[in-house]
């Protein structure tokens, strides 16, 4: 049932969870997925994560700790429905600006509502765009975070090498991603609520158990901690380092431009 997970030499852009694809197919699929899930995408991720993505997202926002200086720029890449955006917001006191970027304009209008809802529309700009080429200047941000968003990528070592080129020098890039299970039972465990549970629940609440079979199986394809700091290192950032957390189902990297 579980495949292997792609090594640190890359791989990721012609598997769709455990499928192999064509080049250049992967993303079109990986739309179709958000553009089906996107307005039950939070209830989804309370549901799939028993509520723990909101501890794994604070954690990342306090590990970041934003400056709280209205200068401070930062770029919220797969940003979907804003989650991370509107926490480095909050923790800047409504001060600093993030940019909400993502490919999907589904997922973006839900976090467009959420952040009128909220009021933090002042703070916040949202972009519709492709992680593998960002519409930037170099050396425009002083971080870029991404959530559950770079396994999705088809290219991941376009999409760092592009955090790297926006970057300012001292900037900070922060990835928090589902990661490889490091205590011996909790994987058993795991494996049974992600290949059993996760896509009936979604079958469920958003009438399809596809999407969710993918997101699980792409969980399990991603490099594990070491091999995603070596791509990290790679695409030019220094001290690299990474946490787990809940045991390796997640995991924060960060690295610097310097
Ligand atoms: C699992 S969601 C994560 C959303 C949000 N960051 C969070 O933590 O709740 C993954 C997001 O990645 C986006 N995505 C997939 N491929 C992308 C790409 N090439 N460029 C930008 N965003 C992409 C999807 O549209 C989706 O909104």
């Amino acid at each position: 049932m579980v495949a292997n997970r792609t090594s640190a030499d890359g791989g990721m852009e012609t598997s769709y969870g455990f499928r192999d694809v064509a080049e250049g197919e992967k993303q079109g699929l990986v739309n179709d997925v958000f553009h089906k899930v996107a307005k039950r995408y939070d209830i989804m991720n309370d549901v799939m994560s028993a509520g723990l993505h909101r501890v794994w997202k604070d954690a990342m926002i306090a590990a970041l700790n934003p400056r709280k200086d209205p200068d401070y720029r930062t770029l919220d890449v797969a940003g979907g429905t804003g989650d991370i955006a509107f926490r480095i917001v909050e923790a800047s006191k409504r001060l600093a600006h993030s940019t909400v970027l993502d490919i999907n304009g589904s997922m973006l209008a839900v976090g467009q509502e959420r952040a009128q809802k909220k009021g933090l529309g002042d703070n916040l700009t949202f972009v519709e765009a492709n992680a593998e080429e960002l519409p930037f200047e170099a050396n425009s941000f002083d971080a870029y975070t991404i959530a559950f968003g770079i396994r999705n990528v088809p290219r991941i070592d376009l999409a760092l090498s592009e955090a790297f080129r926006v970057l300012k020098r001292g900037g900070r890039l922060l990835v928090l991603e589902f990661s490889e299970v490091q205590m011996p039972l909790l994987d058993r465990v795991y494996d049974e609520w992600s290949f059993k549970a996760i896509p009936k629940f979604g079958k469920m609440i958003t009438g399809d158990a596809e999407p969710y079979q993918y997101l699980v199986e792409s969980i399990r394809k991603f490099p594990n901690q070491k091999d995603f700091a070596v791509m990290i290192e790679t695409a030019g950032f220094s001290k690299v380092s990474f946490t787990n957390y809940t045991g390796g189902i997640a995991a924060l990297h960060s690295g610097w431009k310097i």
